[in-house]
């Protein structure tokens, strides 16, 4: 059984399991977009499709959770490029969830992921000639400050700014700023102008992640990107004259 005193498992509108968390109150994916399809069209595919061509990608996934935005990866992946060397690092606070994920109703499209679900859940980390895949069981917070010029892409997945506001603030982009390649891009499903700001002020552009079956999503680049709509930050905040991004130090 999957579900346990913190965790209930729900059906999403795309026919995916996706699954609520009673401590954060929360549910680890929109459930009107569908787990399955808001990894797939909020993070994996706008970040693979603004990458240029490359033989080793690195990916920062925030936060491991259910698993959906490394394991889409996989599937995107294994269509498109599977030739690309992939190495995939997430952390996740919450070791007995990692634990009880080989429990988890997965969408049938992971079905030929099952022994990378298994080894990962049973000793956080899978490895063969092409992919390597790390769950660090720990504070994200302390474990993106282990790299520096790392990352292609970062997939900014935690729960809200509300209910989790550590893994938002202006402090923590500075780290995952640091992490990550000048040319590399951050993907979220946050539209907040708190962390538009967090992120702005940390150097990067700010783009739509638009789709007509899909609610907004964010996308960040400290370069420019082609083929998006930028967010127009100078703008928003001259008429949001008041609104700050978040700081550790109200948290
Ligand atoms: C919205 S869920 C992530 C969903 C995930 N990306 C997926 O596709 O299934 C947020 C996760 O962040 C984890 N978390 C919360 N605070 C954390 C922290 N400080 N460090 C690492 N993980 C954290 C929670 O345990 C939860 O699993």
């Amino acid at each position: 059984m999957f579900d346990d005193k913190l965790h209930t498992m729900t059906l999403s509108e795309d026919g995916s399991f996706t699954a609520y968390s009673k401590e954060y109150d929360e549910h680890y994916h929109s459930t009107k977009d569908g787990a399955l399809k808001e990894s797939y069209v909020k993070h994996v595919i706008p970040a693979f499709h603004t990458l240029k061509d490359r033989d080793e990608v690195s990916i920062l996934d925030i936060c491991y959770g259910l698993g959906f935005n490394t394991l889409c990866t996989l599937l995107y992946y294994k269509k498109y490029s599977s030739q690309t060397k992939l190495k995939i690092y997430s952390p996740e606070l919450d070791a007995s969830l990692i634990e009880s994920l080989e429990n988890f109703t997965y969408p049938k499209e992971f079905e030929i992921f099952r022994e990378i679900i298994l080894t990962l859940s049973r000793q956080n980390i899978y490895e063969d000639e092409n992919l390597y895949i790390e769950i660090f069981v720990g504070d994200a917070r302390e474990y993106v400050k282990r790299f520096s010029n790392k990352f292609d892409i970062v997939y900014q997945d935690a729960f809200s700014p509300s209910s989790n506001p550590i893994l938002w603030t202006y402090e923590y982009f500075q780290d995952i700023k640091n992490a990550m390649k000048v040319e590399g891009v951050l993907t979220t499903y946050s539209i907040a102008l708190k962390v538009r700001l967090a992120l702005y002020e940390n150097g990067f552009n700010l783009y739509l992640n638009e789709g007509e079956e899909y609610r907004t999503a964010t996308i960040a680049s400290r370069q420019k990107l082609q083929g998006l709509k930028e967010v127009d930050m100078q703008h928003k905040i001259s008429c949001n004259l008041g609104v700050n991004s978040l700081k550790d130090n109200e948290i």
